[in-house]
């Protein structure tokens, strides 16, 4: 596929009008209801980088109900004014037309309270009320927890002990809750949260958030295998050899040393976003491209994944950590030279693991997950690697070894997709080199893709739940990273360490080594 053909084949995006949000592209194109977006946790760090500029995109995309507003809840004190100063996103395009952040802005109010409090829930649901009243909204709430999880459990109950949550099936107005990762520490952890969730909403109004679902890129996992007739047929043992999941990072810790301490690679990327991204090159076609359908299907995948017996860790998985070295040039310090880590750290910042799903379609290909922090560069990508054809036929002309046809997914950046296959070199003799066929976003469509908490956000208004982890996808990630966890607890494997800015520990090499396979480069 050449980039041309396409880009020439991309339909032009139409404009939603301000009186008919509409969402282009999706199955069903429904307006957004006008609600209030109630963000707890509004001075921090999320809102401010993720979800007001994600916000205010949409509202100019016209994909917010313009009567819609947007209530931070924090328990530093600020006023409206303050709260629109500080929300003004930093890398704000100067051709932004000022009109369209003025229109925003009015949207936006700021209410300080504690979560603990029980009557700063009750002076917000009356401010919610009035704001009902003056801009004429009908009680369509989403909440939206961005707070450290701690705080989880107190603003449940204080939504719930206010009367702010409607039931599910309130023919006249919904609510709904958005609750950011991580979602609990461990299985028993996330079952105490889900139950406690579940004490005032229903699954249908409950949203957990895995950001990586939001990426064009991972939606575009589905499309590529279930939309075109070429892919599916060689999804499975019979041609693929095994899949690699890799998510790789260059940055470090970046000032989270608190939160990174407790969680390490294993809780804040396997559990969540690598899962999520195995799942959906692992699942079954669903019979409807519905919420459920979809989730059931990735469900059944987890289940099939064969959880690591506590022997089969050592082999199976690779911890390290990273010590100083270099990053794009400059010289960056080790794990635990970083402020507020333990010198003594028992954290990993990478991991490598090998899984089996253990069904008819996948038995016998392994997929080998890796991720970490400061390594050579950012980039994730899923890596299909296929079988050699059933017979050598070019040996005798003394082509030997030709490389595997592999197909990259490739998540970010660079974002796109390609196959690379064996091509005889022109000349008179026999010589097959590998060559690639590629597609890129930009080049194809012109744009990069919308950032992913967009695309979550206007789902949520639009009550759509297929992007979000159901509660049973979320208890069965933790059953498999709670057995490695307890493994790991017990001694083994030991922590390795590599240089920041190089690939990872010669032991995660290895482990793909033994099985005469080799990481492919990013
Ligand atoms: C977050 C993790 O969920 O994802 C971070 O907590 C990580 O540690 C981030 O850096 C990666 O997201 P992205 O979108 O930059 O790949």
């Amino acid at each position: 596929m050449t980039p041309d053909a396409a880009a020439a084949t991309a339909p032009p995006r139409e404009a939603a009008t301000s009186e008919n949000p509409l969402r282009e592209g999706s199955v069903t194109l429904r307006a957004a209801d006008p609600c209030t977006i109630v963000v707890f946790g509004a001075s921090g760090d999320l809102t401010r980088r993720k979800l007001l500029p994600a916000l205010f995109q949409l509202s100019r995309e016209k994909l917010l109900h313009p009567k819609s507003a947007i209530v931070g809840f924090a328990r530093r004190p600020l006023s409206d004014q303050e709260f629109r100063d500080a929300s003004h996103p930093p890398d704000h395009d100067p051709a932004t037309p000022k009109h369209e952040w003025q229109r925003f802005a009015a949207s936006l109010y700021y209410r300080q309270g504690s979560f603990e409090r029980v009557e700063d829930y009750a002076a917000l649901r009356a401010f919610l009320e009035e704001l009902d009243r003056e801009r004429g909204t009908p009680g369509n709430r989403i909440f939206y927890l961005a707070t450290p999880p701690d705080a989880y459990p107190l603003i449940l109950e204080g939504l719930r002990a206010a009367g702010m949550v409607t039931p599910a099936d309130d023919p006249l107005r919904w609510t709904r809750v958005i609750i950011e990762k991580p979602f609990g520490h461990d299985l028993a952890s996330a079952r105490a949260l889900n139950a406690q969730v579940h004490a005032s909403f229903d699954e249908r109004q409950v949203f957990r958030i895995d950001h990586y679902l939001g990426k064009e890129t991972v939606q575009n996992i589905l499309v590529l295998r279930l939309g075109n007739g070429i892919f599916e047929p060689l999804w499975n043992n019979r041609y693929v050899d095994h899949v690699q999941i890799s998510v790789a990072e260059a940055v470090g810790v970046e000032g989270r040393a608190n939160y990174f301490e407790r969680s390490g690679v294993l809780r804040d990327m396997l559990q969540n976003h690598m899962l999520q991204l195995l799942t959906l090159t692992a699942m079954e076609p669903p019979a409807r491209f519905e919420a459920d359908a979809v989730r059931d299907e990735k469900v059944k995948v987890l289940r099939a994944l064969a959880p690591l017996r506590p022997d089969q860790v050592s082999e199976r998985t690779v911890r390290a950590q990273y010590a100083a070295g270099a990053v794009a040039g400059g010289a960056v310090p080790g794990y635990r030279e970083e402020p507020g880590v333990n010198p003594r750290s028992a954290t990993e910042t990478f991991l490598a693991a090998k899984f089996e799903v253990d069904n008819w379609r996948w038995a016998g290909v392994p997929f080998y997950l890796r991720s970490g922090k400061r390594l050579a560069k950012r980039a994730t990508e899923i890596t299909i690697v296929f079988r050699h054809p059933p017979y050598a036929l070019f040996r005798s002309a003394g082509c030997e070894a030709l490389e595997a046809n592999v197909l990259r997914l490739r998540i970010q950046p660079d974002e796109g997709i390609s196959l690379s296959f064996g091509s005889k070199s022109p000349g008179q003799s026999l010589h097959i080199d590998p060559v690639r066929m590629d597609f890129n976003y930009l080049t194809s469509f012109g744009a990069d893709p919308p950032e992913a908490y967009e695309r979550l956000l206007l789902d949520c208004n639009l009550g759509d739940s297929t992007l979000f982890a159901r509660r049973d996808e979320v208890e069965l990630a933790w059953e498999h990273v709670d057995a490695i966890a307890s493994a790991w607890e017990a001694g083994g494997p030991e922590m390795n360490s590599y240089a920041a800015g190089t690939w990872g520990p010669a032991e995660a090499d290895q482990m793909l080594e033994r099985d005469g396979r080799h990481w492919y480069r990013l």
